[in-house]
């Protein structure tokens, strides 16, 4: 497996580069990020000497780059989990949201596509489905309310993704998470 991790200098993607190292066989895996004020390099300084792990400093919105990343490196599988990821920030500023969520992540499908990897995983949020109250609960079937510039954006990068599914013979995946403590 050659693995493609985006988003790997960021909270979860970091410590995900870490296990997958660690409890696979994967025979490369590249990190594709660009290094926002919420991704370190620093969360990496445990596995750069790892033979097995490529950094690639690329922004999702270089379609080209992008591209150039997939064939470089031969890229086989894919863990998609690069994101403009902060709800507030998002409402303040909603550009970088809607230009990384969205039109990135239909650069890096497109790419897979091009190049046919062969299974894909899209790390979304449990805030496309909207707010719970106490007792309630989502499942896939819930329609989409996403009440926040973020939650929007992750909601359109699953309907890219879904589009991108009838396009080609990836297998793929969408994993719906709920929120993660990084604090
Ligand atoms: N943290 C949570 O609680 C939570 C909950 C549900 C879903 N998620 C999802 O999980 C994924 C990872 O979340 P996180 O908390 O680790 O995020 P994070 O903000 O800590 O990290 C995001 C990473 O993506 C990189 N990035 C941002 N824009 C990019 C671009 N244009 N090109 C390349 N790299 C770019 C950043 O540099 C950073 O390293 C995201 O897709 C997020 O939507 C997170």
């Amino acid at each position: 497996m050659r693995l493609l991790v985006t988003g790997g200098a960021g909270f979860i993607g970091s410590n995900l580069v870490h296990y997958v190292l660690a409890h696979t066989e994967v025979e490369q895996l590249v990190n594709l990020d660009c290094l926002t004020y919420a991704g370190s390099l620093e969360n990496l300084a445990g596995v750069t000497a790892d033979r097995r792990y490529r950094f690639e400093h690329v922004d999702l919105r270089q379609r080209e780059e992008v591209l150039g990343v997939f064939e470089r490196h031969r890229i086989t599988h894919v863990m998609h989990l690069a994101a403009e990821s902060h709800v507030d920030r998002s409402i303040a500023a909603p550009a970088d949201f809607i230009h990384t969520n969205l039109v990135g992540t239909f650069h890096l499908l497109e790419a897979a596509r091009a190049v046919g990897v062969e299974r894909l995983l899209h790390v979304s949020t449990d805030e496309v489905y909207g707010s719970l109250d106490a007792h309630g609960a989502f499942t896939e079937t819930t329609p989409y309310a996403p009440r926040s510039p973020y939650s929007a954006s992750k909601a359109a990068s699953e309907i890219a993704k879904r589009f991108n599914l009838n396009r080609s013979d990836i297998y793929q995946r969408i994993l719906t998470m709920k929120g993660q403590d990084g604090a």
